[in-house]
């Protein structure tokens, strides 16, 4: 008996601070049926971002925000239940911006075609959506692209035991550099030296943590791969060496007061070492290489299949648990990629 009710987040008024249940309606509406070129798609899993709070906000960043009413943006995975477009078949796995709710209709454009990528052999669903797909994708570019690394230096990742970080930090060990992570507590701290391969971790709860990082960057730092901004930004630049790379792949500090944003001020306060010591900056949006997404596919996947990127998720169970997941990415509760597991696959 095929279901006949959608369950919806829409987004009721904008956050202020942490999202709350009260910011959301959660509504249960028809399943839709997809009209001519549209498929319909049994959402599995949600991908939860940092970014999606930035979408609540009434002011563009990268897309326009979300309008009041409609369902929160999301990006997920999902399998085809129906479909009136060419080439789309049911049963089809495939990627999207498909929403915070459980069926969403498409057109083909707006969605890719995983299927592909399980044919790399052993590489899980869930990891479609962390390091093999747009979170792998960001540390790859990002890292790659923006950074050059290049063998024997040094590169500092925070977050990096999050989603984005955790592999960007495995790449620049791939690439031959001394890699340091910085995150928040002993466990995670454990997990990047004793499980990823890090060089050395830096726990920035710590009282003592610029002098860990020092300690932790002898000969300056060459690379830094920035997902978190303000103090943590700040201490980083202030040990780079001339010629340093910043790849800003985000500024999380600053996400919940994106109305002040006086985390991005903050994160950003500090320019003095970058003329005096020739640094680049340079921010991205993964999608900005979308046209070499299948090469980042193959290989990030070959990269996890043969056990050289250890993906990490934390999966939380239920659609209805959507608003308290992504206020887990700002508490720090999360390990690797964080998905809301929607529907059994
Ligand atoms: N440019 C792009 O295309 C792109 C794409 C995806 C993500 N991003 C950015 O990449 C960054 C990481 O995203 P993600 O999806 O991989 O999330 P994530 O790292 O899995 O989760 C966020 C982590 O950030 C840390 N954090 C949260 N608030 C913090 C704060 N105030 N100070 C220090 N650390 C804090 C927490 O770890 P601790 O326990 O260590 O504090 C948390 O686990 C974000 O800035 C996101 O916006 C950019």
């Amino acid at each position: 008996m095929p279901d006949t009710i959608n369950r919806q987040f829409r987004l009721k008024r904008r956050p202020n601070g942490r999202v709350t249940a009260a910011d959301f309606d959660f509504v249960e509406a028809s399943v839709p049926t997809p009209g001519p070129g549209e498929v319909l798609v049994r959402v599995l899993y949600i991908s939860m971002e940092p970014i999606y709070r930035l979408w609540m906000t009434d002011t563009d960043h990268d897309l326009p925000p979300v309008k009041i009413g409609d369902v929160v943006r999301g990006v997920g995975l999902g399998r085809v239940v129906a479909s009136n477009a060419e080439g789309w078949n049911p049963g089809d796995l495939a990627g999207g911006m498909f929403g915070w709710q459980d069926y969403a209709v498409v057109p083909p454009p707006g969605i890719a075609r995983l299927s592909r990528i399980r044919e790399h052999g052993s590489v899980p669903l869930t990891t479609m959506l962390g390091a093999c797909g747009s979170t792998g994708f960001c540390a790859y570019f990002g890292l790659l692209d923006i950074g050059k690394p290049k063998q024997g230096e040094t590169v500092v990742v925070s977050a990096a035991a999050g989603a984005v970080g955790s592999v960007a930090g495995q790449i620049a060990k791939l690439k031959g550099c001394r890699v340091v992570g910085i995150a928040g507590g002993a466990a995670k701290c454990r997990l990047l030296t004793d499980e990823l391969g890090f060089d050395a971790a830096v726990d920035y709860k710590r009282s003592d943590w610029r002098e860990a990082l020092a300690a932790a960057t002898p000969n300056g730092i060459d690379v830094n791969f920035e997902n978190v901004g303000g103090e943590i930004m700040g201490a980083v630049i202030d040990r780079m060496n001339h010629g340093g790379r910043v790849v800003l792949c985000g500024l999380i500090t600053g996400y919940n007061d994106g109305e002040r944003r006086e985390g991005h001020l903050q994160a950003l306060g500090n320019f003095i070492p970058i003329f005096t010591h020739r640094l680049t900056v340079q921010g991205f949006v993964f999608t900005d290489f979308a046209p070499r997404f299948g090469e980042a596919v193959s290989q990030l996947s070959q990269w996890v299949a043969a056990g050289q990127i250890k993906p990490r998720e934390t999966v939380v169970d239920g659609l209805e648990h959507t608003p308290e997941a992504l206020n887990r990415l700002f508490a720090g509760n999360n390990i690797g990629k964080l998905l809301v597991k929607v529907s059994e696959p």
